[in-house]
């Protein structure tokens, strides 16, 4: 006979905890079955596994579309906005969110919120952090291993035909045995990068606070591959500027999955035309979804589409964490993880 036991889901599960969570947090003293759930706005769908847990709980509603006047019609009255790294939280949409509690970015970084006006109007912000980082610094690897041994030009030379076979001087990459691994921000993902870097006989060096860290500059004329992990902030815009580049060792590296801005694209055209660094790989754009066009043309530059946290475990997990910070702070308790 099969074991006719039936396992609970994922998302029954999930639904159960949040009912729970619900039962015990939201309804609390003083609540009566006729008073109405909160309503919260998220601008994308999310994992159904997460939408079940949120649905149970509270009104969910969506924008009539993706832009921003779309979003700012659709905040006001609504106690929390689950919003993604691409949605524009500014003054304006704050504004609009006359009953806004808490603000829940579906991301680690949270340059897309102006979280000083949040601050000013009593709302909460969170982020998700270490939920990604794994994910993040796997694909930073992906870019490192893609560029240096010239994944891109090889598939694109097979792709259109013209690859003749094999041949013992084609397509010659970088070895990463014995090179030097440079890690600009020394946060959770940096960190995570740089605990991979022994499996590919790399040394690690990198910037940071602590008595071991690297001046920038000592870093960047050091490294053979620079991978950056900095948080977007005025302080960070355009660090890898003409200069920084013009300090980069030739032949070494530069990899972002951080934010697009870090990097300035015209000064790293440059640096690539005049042939100052060996390559770029990039996740991340100054002007998201737009690249620079003159980046399109080089061989030795390897382009992703914002892909550092796209698995669908990371994506679930960073969803989640989202709806808990929304539910703890409608609940009256401390989010689980406030940006600081
Ligand atoms: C983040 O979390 O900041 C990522 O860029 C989203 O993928």
């Amino acid at each position: 006979m099969p074991d006719l036991k039936v396992r609970p889901t994922y998302r029954s599960r999930r639904r159960r905890q949040a009912v729970h969570l619900y039962v015990g947090r939201v309804f609390r003293p003083g609540w009566s079955p006729t008073m109405s759930k909160p309503s919260v706005l998220i601008t994308r769908k999310l994992p159904a596994a997460v939408m079940a847990s949120l649905d149970d709980v509270a009104d969910v509603a969506r924008p009539a579309g993706d832009t921003h006047a779309d979003l700012v019609a659709a905040v006001a009255g609504k106690q929390a906005l689950v919003s993604m790294v691409t949605d524009q939280v500014d003054r304006a949409v704050i504004e609009a969110g006359d009953a806004l509690r808490v603000i829940a970015n579906v991301g680690v970084g949270y340059n897309n919120i102006d979280v000083g006006f949040a601050r000013e109007r009593g709302i909460v912000v969170t982020n998700t952090p270490d939920v990604l980082s794994r994910a993040t610094a796997d694909l930073a690897w992906a870019l490192i291993l893609g560029i240096t041994r010239r994944l891109g030009e090889g598939e694109r030379l097979v792709r259109r035909g013209a690859w003749p076979g094999w041949a013992f001087d084609q397509l010659l990459g970088m070895e990463l045995n014995g090179k030097t691994l440079g890690i600009v921000g020394f946060g959770r993902i940096g960190r995570e990068v740089a605990a991979r870097a022994p499996a590919f006989g790399m040394t690690v060096v990198h910037t940071g606070r602590t008595a071991d860290s690297l001046p920038l500059d000592r870093l960047l004329s050091t490294a053979d591959v620079v991978s950056l992990h900095v948080p977007l902030s005025p302080a960070t815009t355009h660090l890898i500027d003409q200069a920084a580049l013009a300090r980069m060792k030739r032949g070494a590296y530069l990899i972002n999955t951080s934010r697009g801005p870090v990097v300035d694209e015209a000064a790293l055209v440059w640096a690539l035309k005049s042939r100052l660094i060996a390559g770029a790989a990039l996740d991340v754009y100054e002007r998201e979804p737009v690249v620079h066009p003159d980046l399109l043309a080089f061989e030795n530059v390897l382009l992703a589409p914002h892909l550092g946290s796209a698995t669908t475990e990371t994506r679930t997990a960073m969803a989640d964490l989202a709806v808990r910070n929304v539910l703890a702070v409608l609940s009256g308790e401390p989010p689980l993880t406030p940006v600081i």
